[in-house]
């Protein structure tokens, strides 16, 4: 009989469940949320009532395509943190409420873990210890991964995570929330070196994202002022020298961490590593031969209940469970 174990990600503005059989995805269903969008920005409270609305439908399709009943599953999974709180609440709830009443363990994952563990949904998976860049909304990490379980962050962002920054200046744009994916469609066929934005130049591997927000503002403002139509005459340029100034701040930092550690096994992760951009820096850095490069299928870029599922799968192994006592956490703590 298999091990089934279903797993729930609400840490954001995506409702989804998955459901992973003796190591393998079966299935995973994400729900969008299209509401925040007319806000320009997640709205917590919309959020945590969406979450509420979607997550029983949603976790009733990912059961019925990996075609298993409830009394199946030998354990049920969750986003614990980091993440909007009342979001979390509503996903860790429904998982520990779940487990209780099968009678079986939950196990409460790491969001930013999991992004790093969907590199092992299929292969080929990186060999340990490897760098991974992780981008996403909320976080802009570069960790030494050891195990599924042990991950070091070497650099962080001391402001802005990088996916905020691309919704931000998307904002500015006046591009639709997030920014970051109508961005990266807007600058295809754009010039990357037309508008030059500063890049900060961060001790150590740490990141800081706010300068190019604010130098970006302070551009536009000027060049509006002398022409109304700046940006819808020149949006395809613009676009694509902001993505060309956010990818490059990332890649010199990576490349950093590939000479000072000596690991030259790379892999990107998070809704960032959907990037276009990124993607071909990542690929043309492994041409050189400098590195071997991982990049994550689009679907498991960004947020998704299967890279949660596959965390769990390697905590159910080493029979690593969560008490009912535990809570979801808004931010992560360690470094
Ligand atoms: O991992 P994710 O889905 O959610 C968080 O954990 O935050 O990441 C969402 C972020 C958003 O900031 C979004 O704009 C960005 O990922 N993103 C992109 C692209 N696709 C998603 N940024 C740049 N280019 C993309 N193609
Ligand atoms: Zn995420």
């Amino acid at each position: 009989m298999a091990t089934f174990i279903l797993a729930i990600e609400t840490s954001c503005d995506e409702t989804s469940a998955a459901v992973i059989g003796d190591g393998k995805i079966l299935s995973n269903v994400v729900s969008t949320q299209a509401d925040h969008s007319k806000y320009g920005g997640v709205i917590p409270e919309l959020a945590s009532r969406e979450h509420l609305k979607n997550i029983l439908p949603v976790v009733k399709q990912a059961l019925e395509e990996a075609k298993i009943i409830k009394s199946n599953l030998s354990a049920i999974a969750y986003t614990q943190g980091p993440g909007l709180i009342g979001a979390l609440l509503v996903g860790s709830t429904f998982a520990q409420a779940l487990s209780l009443a099968l009678g079986i363990p939950s196990i409460g994952i790491d969001h930013m873990k999991a992004h790093v563990l969907a590199h092992f949904i299929r292969p080929p998976v990186p060999d340990y210890p490897f760098l991974c860049l992780t981008v996403s909304g909320g976080h802009t990490q570069l960790l030494r991964v050891d195990s599924p379980e042990q991950m070091l962050v070497l650099g962080t962002t001391q402001d802005d995570a990088v996916g905020e920054s691309f919704d931000k200046i998307g904002k500015m744009l006046g591009l639709p929330y997030p920014g970051g994916p109508v961005l990266d469609r807007l600058g295809r066929g754009g010039d990357p070196h037309r508008f030059k934005f500063p890049m900060a130049n961060m001790p150590g591997l740490d990141f800081s994202f706010s300068g190019v927000k604010t130098a970006v503002k302070y551009f536009l403002n000027k060049e509006i002022k002398a022409n109304p139509s700046f940006v819808s005459e020149n949006l395809a340029d613009l676009c694509a020298s902001v993505q060309f100034c956010l990818v490059e701040t990332l890649m010199i930092k990576l490349q950093q961490a590939i000479a000072e550690t000596g690991i030259r096994t790379v892999a990107i992760a998070g809704g960032v590593s959907a990037n276009s951009g990124l993607r071909a820096a990542l690929n043309s850095l492994q041409e050189t031969g400098f590195c071997t490069s991982y990049i994550p299928e689009l679907e498991y870029c960004t947020d998704n209940a299967a890279m949660v599922a596959m965390a769990a799968w390697f905590r159910y192994q080493s029979g690593s469970f969560t008490s009912l006592e535990e809570l979801p956490y808004a931010r992560q703590t360690h470094r």
